[in-house]
């Protein structure tokens, strides 16, 4: 357990399990109390109980991040809760891999929603409450996708650097007012959510292709988050914090 973040008040999205789990704990480690939310109440609030049993403070809040009154209901209930908000991690994502010619009306909603839509929604809610005590700390998780050329990959890679440039926009507009706005690349970091789109085949090229030789672990993501949150950072915004082993800068 540190103190980086005492006193200071986050909402992770995504966060009952995967990348956004392991941040939120960690940020919960760090003194913060923590708003887990995710799309069912169930899912957040026993990711919430498990970071309370740890010794930190989370509530858990069921919300499609995709909505944005939904989002803005738990970004007050976050408010109420703790009395304040300093950091958001823009962290869910809905996503599928698949060819140019099956991309569906559907998948592109569904996936420009959740991995668009809601950081623009998310950026554009919370920025007056931060701004109200004094600025924060905005962490997008974005991917290596966004500097990559991945094949079925249109729409996540396209969505990811989509995300890229909106942080730096949103860094240029909200430094002002003490708001920082980064956003991390992570390559394959073995999740539920990328063993529903990834085979174990792809997972084991994905070593072979990283200079470090293995994926990433939700901790190395969850340090970086940590890093773009606390005052370890405070001169750092409009980022793009590649965290991949030197996947993305490499040739093999
Ligand atoms: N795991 C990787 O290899 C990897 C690599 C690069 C980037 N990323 C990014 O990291 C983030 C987390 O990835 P992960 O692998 O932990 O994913 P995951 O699928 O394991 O977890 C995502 C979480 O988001 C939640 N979620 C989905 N849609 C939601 C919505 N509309 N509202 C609220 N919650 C919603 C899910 O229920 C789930 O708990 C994503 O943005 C992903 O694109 C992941």
């Amino acid at each position: 357990m540190g103190d980086r973040l005492a006193g200071r008040v986050a909402l992770v999205t995504g966060a009952s399990r995967g990348l956004g789990r392991a941040a939120a704990e960690l940020l919960a480690a760090e003194g913060c109390a923590v708003a887990v939310v995710d799309l069912k109440a169930h899912w957040a609030e026993s990711a919430a109980e498990a970071i309370g049993a740890a010794g930190g403070r989370a509530i858990g809040l069921g919300c499609d991040v995709s909505d944005r009154a939904a989002l803005q209901q738990a970004l007050e209930a976050t408010a109420r809760e703790f009395g304040r908000l300093d950091v958001l991690v823009n962290n869910a994502m809905w996503n599928r891999y698949e060819p140019i010619g099956a991309i569906s009306p559907a998948t592109m909603d569904r996936m420009l929603g959740v991995g668009f839509e809601a950081v623009v929604w998310g950026i554009q809610l919370a920025a007056p409450m931060m701004a109200a005590s004094g600025g924060g700390s905005i962490v997008n998780i974005a991917s290596v996708s966004a500097l990559l050329g991945i094949p079925n990959g249109l729409l996540y890679c396209g969505i990811k650097a989509a995300v890229t440039g909106l942080t730096r926009a949103a860094a240029a507009e909200l430094g002002p007012d003490g708001i920082r706005v980064n956003a991390i690349a992570p390559s394959t970091v073995d999740t539920e959510g990328v063993r529903s789109v990834v085979s174990g085949e792809g997972l084991q090229r994905r070593i072979a292709q990283t200079p470090l030789g293995r994926l990433g672990t939700t901790e190395d993501i969850a340090r970086a988050v940590r890093y773009l949150a606390c005052d370890d950072s405070s001169f750092v915004t409009g980022q793009l914090l590649t965290v991949d082993g030197g996947l993305a800068n490499s040739l093999s």
